[in-house]
């Protein structure tokens, strides 16, 4: 039996996961930047969790969960999506209580059982962020700034925001009954989905990719148009922080995003160049949901991107981020007791922080200086019978060949 890993996953192997590594380590870091901690929520939950939060209506819960019952018949789904868990967690936990304002970031797999494609997966990694307990739109430009922050932090140039507000409860009941006028005489034209849409969530037929539908989109209400003044105010507060930071923004009242819990803000951050699956990051406030999951009402504001589609842009721009990593030092040892004293110097180099590579299957001298070569190290450590006597190194710069002998003990404080 040959076993393959399953469609729509992938292995992350070396040297590709040094990138991930880097790309994760600058997530941490900016997220810190903006007072953001770390939380890990498990990687399954309750299934009822998405699907009172993600909408009944929408393709996540519709099609894509990995649902499964456990021993006892209870029903779990692998997360499609962070938002939901940690606000859960944040219920849970009562962390409300502990601060006014919660500052969570979180990285890990997702699950969607989507059709694979360049950029699509059933198993892909996000990060994202969760600004729990302000309405104010400063935290809905903070957030942006963050992504944004993280994306120049990689060097990415050609990632664009695109904004977006949906309205509020109140204000999406006109416009949804806007768009069911819309729609009303087009319904025997529309796909099978879009007939549920129109009933169950009518702006999610702005959403659906089969093209004879997508034709009715150009000339649908702009959401727009039926904001309420507190809305609209929010919105333009919104684009006057953006301006403030100097982060350049586009509007699009298309935005519609793939789960229900949005309210007000809703944004993207779009790179062309990934042809269909080109949004490498969403987000927007969800002012409703922590009340509607059983919390105090608090508004909260949050984006996640995915990193595959991350590492592929930045493929795209020809960003080198991880270089190979190679050893500091190769150790060249020649002789019994040179390889006995040899063990104490690899402690030595390795508890100084240094990479330091020895291979004992390599004998004469010159397999081991051709290994050394080879690895890409900047220094070997020579050591042979001459050295032993006079309890002495030899250090050799592998790129300019020059060779410097030094005391033995000399070797902790040796400035590689
Ligand atoms: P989302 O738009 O469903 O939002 O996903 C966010 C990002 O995850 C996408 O922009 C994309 O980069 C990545 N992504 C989604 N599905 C896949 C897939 N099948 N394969 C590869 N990458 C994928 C959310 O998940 C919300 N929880 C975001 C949020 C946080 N809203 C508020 N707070």
């Amino acid at each position: 039996m040959n076993y393959k890993i399953p469609r729509g996953t992938f292995d992350i192997l070396p040297p590709q996961s040094a990138k991930w590594q880097y790309v994760k380590q600058s997530f941490h870091k900016v997220a810190s930047n903006y007072g953001f901690e770390e939380i890990s929520t498990p990687i399954f939950e309750m299934a009822e969790l998405f699907e009172r939060s993600s909408g009944e209506s929408s393709d996540v819960v519709q099609k894509e969960m990995y649902r499964f019952q456990d021993q006892k018949g209870r029903s779990f789904a692998l997360r499609p999506e962070g938002t939901a868990p940690v606000v859960r967690s944040y219920i849970e936990n009562h962390l409300g209580m502990q601060a006014a304002h919660s500052r969570l970031y979180y990285m890990g797999p997702m699950f969607r059982y989507d059709r694979p494609q360049a950029g699509r997966y059933r198993q892909f990694y996000q990060y994202g962020v969760e600004f729990i307990g302000s309405n104010h739109p400063f935290y809905d430009a903070e957030v942006i700034a963050l992504e944004m922050d993280f994306l120049s932090e990689l060097g990415l140039k050609k990632a664009r925001l695109e904004i977006n507000s949906v309205g509020c409860s109140t204000c999406a009941l006109d416009y949804d009954k806007a768009l069911r006028e819309y729609y009303k005489p087009h319904l025997s034209e529309l796909c099978t989905d879009c007939k549920t849409r129109y009933e169950l969530r009518p702006r999610r037929l702005l959403d659906c990719k089969v093209p004879s539908c997508k034709a009715f989109r150009t000339d649908a209400p702009s959401q727009f148009d039926y904001l309420d003044a507190p809305c609209r105010e929010h919105f333009d507060q919104l684009c006057g922080y953006l301006e403030l930071m100097q982060i350049e923004y586009t509007i699009n009242p298309q935005i519609v995003r793939g789960l229900d819990y949005y309210t007000n803000t809703a944004f993207e951050i779009i790179y062309d160049d990934l042809g269909a699956q080109n949004s490498l990051a969403g987000g927007g406030r969800y002012n409703a949901l922590i009340a509607q999951l059983g919390g105090k009402d608090t508004p909260a504001i949050g984006f996640a991107g995915g990193f595959e589609r991350l590492l592929l842009a930045l493929e795209k721009e020809g960003i080198e981020i991880a270089k190979p990593l190679k050893p500091d030092i190769y150790l060249v040892l020649m002789g019994e007791i040179a390889q006995t004293t040899g063990m104490e110097i690899l402690r030595i180099l390795r508890k100084r922080g240094l990479y330091a590579e020895y291979n004992p299957e390599k004998t004469s001298f010159k397999a081991q200086m051709k290994a050394a070569d080879a690895s890409g190290a900047r220094y070997a450590i020579l050591l042979g019978e001459d050295e032993i006597k006079e309890n002495s190194l030899l250090i050799k710069d592998l790129s300019s060949g020059n060779q410097n002998k030094i005391a033995g003990k000399a070797l902790a404080e040796y400035p590689f």
